[in-house]
């Protein structure tokens, strides 16, 4: 007789906020905008193939960096128009850096690139393991020097337990004392809160907060597994 699968339930039974509870919380940004529902869509959809749910990962995460850059402070100078006048400009200081959690976050460096050029592109591999939701840091390049650095934006599509993205921001803030952004497609309560309470400085942004984590600790409705939707790996 053929041996039935199980699947681990870590989250049976564990409390869970609701999206009510987390969406007041001040250091939290869900987008809300017709553009970002019908990309949120195709996201969704099980049938999308990987490259265009790769092209709607860059169209979302544009949207997500315009709100966390709203504040970024500008070097301002001017230029010459064709017109023979000058104009008003400016450019990002520099101290923006970017840091993608492998292996979904590549899903998003595109945009970030073509957007904040300047920017340093830091990588965290964090995996989480599916039966304990605990997540390891297997690999990293993080800044060598930390006092250049005024910003650091996180990409990870998913902000599920939270256990990566708080893991990253823990080994972040062993050498980084300023802002962090979180930029995330998809979110679940529980996560957010983690996010939230495990550091004071942390700002999150996202395309959706959905409804909870199952009990096999994925988001629901959800996308499902956002690395493998991009690579096209099971
Ligand atoms: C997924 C996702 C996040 C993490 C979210 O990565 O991209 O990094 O899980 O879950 P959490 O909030 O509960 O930690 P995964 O571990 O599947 O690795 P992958 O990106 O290499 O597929």
């Amino acid at each position: 007789m053929a041996e039935q699968l199980v699947h681990p339930t870590p989250m049976r039974g564990v409390p869970q906020p609701r999206r009510e509870d987390v969406l007041g919380q001040a250091r939290l940004r869900v987008l809300d905008h017709p553009l970002v529902t019908a990309l949120l869509t195709v996201a969704r959809d099980e049938r999308t193939p990987p490259a265009e749910f790769e092209r709607v990962l860059h169209e979302l995460t544009r949207f997500l960096l315009y709100e966390a850059l709203r504040e970024e402070p500008l070097q301002t100078f001017r230029v010459p128009s064709p017109t023979g006048e000058e104009a008003d400009g400016g450019a990002l200081r520099a101290g923006l850096a970017v840091l993608a959690i492998l292996r979904a976050g590549l899903g998003m460096l595109a945009p970030v690139r073509q957007l904040v050029p300047a920017a340093p592109i830091y990588l965290v591999g964090a995996r989480r393991d599916e039966e304990t939701l605990r997540s390891t840091i297997y690999y990293k390049k993080l800044p060598g020097r930390f006092d250049v650095l005024r910003h650091v934006v996180i990409v990870d599509p998913m902000l599920a337990t939270g256990g990566s993205a708080v893991a990253t921001v823990e080994l972040l803030r062993q050498t980084y004392s300023g802002p962090i952004s979180f930029l995330g497609i998809i979110g679940a309560p529980y996560g957010v809160q983690h996010l939230l309470s495990a550091d004071p400085d942390v700002r999150i942004y996202l395309a959706a907060l959905d409804e909870r984590l199952d009990d096999r600790g994925f988001i629901v409705p959800g996308l499902g597994d956002a690395g493998d939707r991009l690579f096209g790996t099971q």
